[in-house]
């Protein structure tokens, strides 16, 4: 007999992206985000508006989200939420709907590491995805997070390395600021930088011990870079805005593949998986690919929409926790930080 299959909500609010996804089991059926346009204007995001856009997006994402699937309210086996890290104002409008949502249904609630995530987002069931095997690398990269870890089973994780200051995409965003671009900024950096010269300038890499990271130096001497240049030549980036963000790339991209060959060496495990809004580079995907040939790493790249923040990431958490009844009752807590 086969087993009757599991149909899971999944509510992921910890920034600015409100999210809601159906998951059949380890199948996404729905996978719906709302972007918060109105930090564009602020350079980042600002808390206090987003979780105002949280609270009047909220209910039409999980409405989509169902109608999307074909699925009925009745027919949910548990309804899962982001718990932390992120935004309190943000997390708990999140938390707030799925809790009132699996009490009106009477079914499980199941509170989701936004950071665990992030990484068992490899495992959604994909055509043509091969899922990385225990143990596996993991490097989260975005806005909010830059960590490796040490995946060695579904909740027995460890991180290895992670940013002492800014996160990989805070300091692709900041740089394309002082560049003058538009925030998110990352995007267009990649973009600029395939027709620059990554070896035009010379910026030097921060000297952090271990399989840390640190951005916050680079995002200085950019800056220095950047204003000592444009006093001698107001046109200076306007004339070579292709070759410094292929540079700022080129540096970036290095920092953090040094810091992967290094938990390669140190734990001796050649699968790579990348998550994060970040992975969608292409510096990163190059280095990735040349490594693969060169050093006989297996990468793992999920689907776009898997990768950056979404809720589809929860959902499949969320199954997984069910198999092995990991529930939470309603008492149980936001937390802007958390560890794995
Ligand atoms: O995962 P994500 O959507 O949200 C969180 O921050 O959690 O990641 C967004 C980040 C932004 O910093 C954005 O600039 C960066 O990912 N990003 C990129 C690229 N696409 C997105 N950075 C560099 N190159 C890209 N192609
Ligand atoms: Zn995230």
């Amino acid at each position: 007999m086969t087993e009757k299959p599991l149909y899971i909500l999944a509510i992921e609010s910890s920034c600015d992206d409100t999210a809601a996804a159906l998951l059949q089991n380890e199948k996404v059926l729905s996978n719906v985000v709302a972007r918060q346009a109105v930090h564009e204007e602020y350079g980042g995001v600002v808390p206090e508006l987003a979780s105002r856009a949280h609270q009047q997006n909220i209910v039409p994402v999980i409405d989509v989200a169902l109608k999307k699937a074909g699925v009925e309210r009745t027919q949910l086996s548990a309804v899962a939420f982001t718990q932390g890290p992120g935004l309190m104002g943000s997390l708990l409008v999140g938390s707030s709907f799925a809790k009132s949502m699996a009490m009106a249904l009477q079914v499980p609630l199941i509170a989701v590491n936004h950071m665990q995530a992030h990484i068992l987002a490899h495992f959604i069931d994909e055509e043509g995805y091969d899922k990385p095997t225990f143990p596996f690398l993991a490097m989260t990269i975005s806005g909010g997070h830059t960590q490796i870890v040490k995946v060695n089973d579904y909740f027995d994780m460890e991180v290895i390395g992670e940013t002492t200051d800014d996160a990989v995409g805070e300091a692709f965003d900041k740089s394309a600021k002082i560049l003058g671009l538009p925030y998110p900024g990352g995007p267009l950096i990649d973009k600029y930088a395939k027709e620059g010269n990554p070896k035009a300038f010379a910026f030097t890499k921060p000297k952090v011990p271990g399989l840390d990271f640190s951005f916050s130096g680079l995002k200085t001497q950019i800056l220095y870079f950047i204003q000592k240049n444009v006093a001698e030549n107001p046109d200076f980036v306007a004339q070579n805005r292709n070759d410094i963000c292929a540079s700022i790339q080129y540096t970036i991209i290095k920092i953090l593949m040094e810091k992967l060959k290094m938990a390669v060496a140190e734990t001796g495990i050649k699968q790579v998986a990348i998550g994060g809004g970040v992975s969608a580079n292409s510096g990163i995907r190059t280095a990735l690919q040349e490594a693969e040939k060169k050093y006989g790493w297996k990468s793992y790249i999920p689907k776009f929409e898997y990768t950056t923040d979404n809720a589809a990431m929860i959902g499949i958490v969320g199954y997984h926790k069910y198999k092995k009844q990991m529930f939470n009752d309603s008492a149980v807590a936001s937390k802007a930080r958390i560890a794995l």
